[in-house]
């Protein structure tokens, strides 16, 4: 990113002292509990019951299925995708539910067989309409299935500790539950309770997950910056922002398992960054737009806007070394050059090839990349990315001067949602809602 084809070398230069200044505070607030994710990976008491309660479970059901939605869902997706099955012992079948979709919702529940399925009811608030919907369907058809007596036993509750609706149901009904430690945001949760259970109930290593992230910890904790990955690749993103207003963060992995982690990082970055006020309080409106793009396939997409289009875009690919199952593609004499130049590569090689040629292609083009390699898509490659991609994120809320680690506007839409679904106490809300709808223009409606 920095050099001919991107950023000059005094830009950073000059960031240096600031960035020095953003991992001292991080260190003191971490020192003084303020930055509880960070120490997650270091939690074996909170990561032996995940591992114990899903043997448990495992005893007891064949399907469990998640819950959730946002910071409750994406992380557990990322890992479920990105470590192959054949790579680890089958527990249990985990799937995600983090939409109110009725079709996909049905289609689901119907698929499995609800007296060996559980389901991890995941919610930080306790409070999120798409999770409860959710569990308002399942309680219905787990009675139906099971009984009244017997539904709570199909249900495990991941909220906070002490408060919350779903904390007072998982009491009142005597459900088994666990924590979301305190001061642990959604999006930064993935190495909590929140994706360990369902992970390690997947047949997931966690312990693997949570010992990559303690590498990258001891990795981000360099105090230079120049030595620190997530002070390095925080600072280039800032200066991309800043300096050649590229507004769009394109992540792009050439690994198809590896592209609902990018959906994992498509939250954290825009719901850390994008903020309307600094925390002095001053309007600034900003963050940096993440897009997904898969490499491959996006090659024969949008790598045509990304090398050509608007100065707009910095791309960092994820590239994977060894990949699992390659395939080597076949030689056979007499095939003519353009079927016999693929012969004797594997498939994993011309994957990677195609990523240096992307990443060339776009230099060439004076548009920055970064890159970023991992050997396997491996519980260890993947603890090693959460925890780098949210301490980057953390430094780089600070370089931009906002507060990373709150949402005001999702909590905006959650307060219309209720008042437009009826709940009592949000009417004011509601008046608002029928009356922005009313000046409305109409909206196309197709048959
Ligand atoms: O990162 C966040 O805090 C949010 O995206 C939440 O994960 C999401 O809104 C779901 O909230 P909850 O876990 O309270 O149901």
């Amino acid at each position: 990113m920095i050099g001919a084809y991107g950023l000059a070398p005094e830009a950073l230069e000059a960031l240096e002292p600031r960035l020095r200044g953003v991992l001292e505070g991080i260190r003191e607030r971490r020192e003084q509990g303020e930055l509880p994710f960070h120490d997650l990976p270091y939690d074996e008491a909170g990561a032996a019951e995940c591992s114990r309660l899903a043997e448990e479970l495992a005893a007891e059901f064949d399907t469990m299925i998640v819950l959730g939605i946002g910071g409750s869902a994406l992380g557990t997706k990322a890992v479920l995708d990105a470590v192959p099955l054949t790579l680890r012992p089958r527990r249990m079948a985990v799937h995600v539910a983090d939409n109110v979709d009725p079709t996909s919702f049905s289609a689901l529940l119907a698929s499995v067989n609800l007296a060996r399925t559980c389901f991890n009811v995941i919610s930080k608030s306790g409070g999120t309409s798409e999770t409860l919907a959710q569990l308002l369907v399942v309680r219905e058809r787990l009675v139906a299935t099971v009984g009244e007596q017997r539904w709570p036993r199909h249900i495990v509750v991941t909220t906070d500790p002490e408060k919350g609706p779903l904390r007072l149901l998982a009491a009142n009904l005597g459900m088994r539950s666990l924590p979301v430690p305190s001061g642990v945001g959604g999006r930064f949760s993935v190495l909590s309770a929140v994706g360990l259970l369902p992970l390690a109930a997947a047949g997931i290593d966690i312990s693997l997950l949570l010992a990559g992230a303690r590498h990258a910890d001891t990795l981000c904790a360099v105090e230079d910056p120049r030595a620190n990955p997530a002070a390095m690749h925080a600072a280039l993103l800032y200066l991309a922002m800043q300096e050649k207003r590229c507004n769009i963060h394109v992540l792009m992995p050439y690994s198809d398992g590896l592209l609902r982690l990018a959906e994992w990082y498509g939250q954290l970055w825009a719901e850390s960054l994008g903020k309307a006020r600094a925390t002095d309080g001053s309007i600034v409106e900003t963050g940096q737009t993440p897009v997904r793009a898969l490499g491959a396939t996006d090659q024969h997409s949008q790598v045509q806007l990304f090398v050509e289009g608007s100065r707009d875009k910095v791309v960092t690919f994820i590239r994977v070394e060894e990949h699992a199952d390659d395939i080597t593609i076949p030689k056979r004499d007499g095939d003519a050059e353009e079927f016999s130049f693929l012969g004797g590569h594997t498939m994993g090689e011309l994957l990677n090839m195609e990523q240096q040629a992307t990443e060339l292609a776009l230099a060439d083009a004076g548009r920055p990349t970064s890159l970023l390699t991992i050997r396997r898509c491996d519980e260890g490659a993947l603890g090693q990315i959460f925890h780098l991609f949210e301490v980057q994120t953390l430094i780089a809320g600070a370089l931009l001067g906002i507060d990373p680690l709150d949402q005001p506007g999702v909590e905006a839409g959650k307060r219309l949602t209720f008042a437009m679904a009826g709940r009592a106490g949000y009417e004011p809300d509601a008046e608002r809602a029928a009356a922005m709808l009313a000046r409305k223009r109409e909206d196309f409606v197709l048959g």
